[in-house]
């Protein structure tokens, strides 16, 4: 049998830290506990006096070891009516089996979980049951290996992945948290629209990608994390670039998101989603400072909360141009510019309209429906699969968000279809997809994405083009 001393109850205590420090506060507290295993022994192949080598004789409240959620003892004491022993000390310290049946719990790969145990199945948690069975719950997935399967087998012209961000999220998260556009208005939707005529016999080229014509004014994507702010990401996207390629790249500021997010609040909702004619009339008349300056936090809180407070303001100085009236929320810039741009304008939804607006002006937003397999996206030619359609409902969502649109081109399959696309740049960091962009079917207003194309000019003068 174990004997303990009192010093080498300390040493242990020292060297395992594991000893549970309530069992210090005073006797009251291990006399009025309630007896452990009144339903049977819950994690009853656990090893806790073995492990520590730990058996002593009399009442020594120091000879306790953490037990699920609760302290257990090793020493003689506790193997009185009301008992609060460990699972193994009567294995251990007396070389009897226990005097109550165990319940083992459940097993899940080489784990014996205690009854009300819990693991994570993707985006589901299972418990142990009363019964020894797991239950688990039963949401879709964002990740769904099963669908990036059919994805990858069938024939869809795009390969499916597990983008790691997104697994351990529900489909209804998904939704909730990663897009984050309010589908405008009827009367927004017609807005002014700028009919481009293409020239009689002018041919568009096959291919056209802004970062070739324009090379280092394109910015590359940003994350929105589970902000669901694509509204005032590609606002701000799009923006960028525009503002680039007219100051001829005097100005090649990437613009933030988050001076949106936390100041353009009139019928906006942060990162609960917003409008885009509302961000292009904040960018008109208020202006937004670069991201350098006001850099994203919205990554930081704990999903689709509010946005925090304004920390930037503007007024105006004179010609229509303004200037910052704070700091920015960041000690390591002090370059508080304030960027604005012209009334935003419509495009039509022909396709060639389109390109021919990219071609000349540079990358363009576009509203863009979000179906279920869009977020397995990894790479190829996107169209949404009909693979959800066989299943439950709750296996079929969708929702609006948007995007910059960047160029376009073709590509032949191994069957012989040729299929045009454009290329986007999402909002979901550079490991998602084709480095953070997409390529997606073009001409057939897939997921709507030609249904509301928006252009605009950035606000560049003369002062703009000199020194800098
Ligand atoms: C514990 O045992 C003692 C003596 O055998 C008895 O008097 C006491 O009521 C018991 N306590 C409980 C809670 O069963
Ligand atoms: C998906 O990625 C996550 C995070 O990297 C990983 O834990 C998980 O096992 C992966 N799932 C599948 C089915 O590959």
């Amino acid at each position: 049998m174990w004997q303990c001393s009192l010093g080498l109850l300390l040493l242990l205590f020292l060297l395992t830290g594991q000893v549970a420090l309530g069992a210090r506060r005073g006797r009251w507290r291990r006399e009025l506990a309630p007896g452990l295993h009144l339903s049977g022994i819950r994690d009853a192949d656990g090893q806790y006096c073995k492990k520590q080598g730990m058996c002593c004789t009399g009442r020594i409240d120091d000879c306790s070891l953490p037990y699920l959620g609760t302290t257990c003892y090793c020493d003689s004491f506790c193997n009185r009516n009301v008992s609060d022993c460990c699972p193994d000390f009567w294995d251990t310290c007396l070389g009897v089996p226990p005097p109550f049946p165990p319940i083992q719990g459940c097993t899940h790969g080489d784990r014996i979980y205690p009854v009300f145990g819990t693991y994570w199945d993707n985006c589901n948690r299972c418990t142990c049951q009363e019964k020894r069975q797991w239950e688990c719950d039963k949401e879709p997935c964002l990740v769904d290996p099963d669908m990036i399967n059919a994805i990858n087998q069938g024939d869809y012209g795009w390969q499916a992945g597990n983008h790691s961000a997104f697994w351990g999220m529900t489909l209804d998260e998904g939704i909730r948290y990663r897009l984050g556009t309010i589908r405008p208005s009827s009367s927004v939707m017609n807005m002014n629209e700028i009919y481009t005529v293409l020239a009689p016999g002018e041919v568009l080229p096959t291919a056209f990608e802004a970062s070739e014509k324009w090379p280092n004014l394109i910015h590359e994507p940003l994350d929105q994390g589970n902000c669901a702010g694509s509204w005032a990401f590609s606002t701000a996207a799009v923006a960028s670039d525009r503002v680039s390629i007219h100051s001829m790249g005097h100005m090649t500021p990437l613009l933030s998101p988050q001076n949106l997010l936390s100041c353009d609040t009139l019928h906006q909702q942060g990162c609960r989603g917003g409008h885009l004619d509302g961000a292009w009339w904040f960018l008109r008349r208020r202006g937004v400072v670069s991201d350098h300056c006001y850099p994203f936090s919205g990554r930081e809180q704990a999903e689709a909360g509010p946005a925090p407070p304004c920390m930037m303001h503007s007024r105006a100085m004179g010609r229509g141009k303004r200037q910052a009236t704070r700091r920015c929320p960041n000690s390591h810039t002090d370059a508080n510019d304030i960027y604005q741009v012209t009334p935003a304008y419509r495009l039509g939804s022909d396709e060639k309209e389109i390109m021919k607006e990219l071609m000349e002006n540079g990358p363009v937003q576009a509203l863009m429906e979000v179906h279920e397999d869009f977020f397995l996206y990894k790479g190829g030619i996107y169209s949404h699969t009909p693979l959800s359609m066989a299943r439950p409902e709750q296996y079929r969502r969708h929702g609006t968000h948007s995007v910059k649109i960047t160029g376009w081109g073709e590509e032949t399959l191994p069957d012989g279809r040729t299929l045009k696309y454009w290329t986007a740049a999402n909002s979901w960091g550079p490991s998602w997809g084709e480095r953070g962009h997409f390529r997606i079917l073009r001409g057939s207003n897939e997921c709507d994405i030609e249904s509301f194309v928006l252009g605009v000019w950035g606000r560049v003068g003369m002062e703009d083009m000199g020194h800098r």
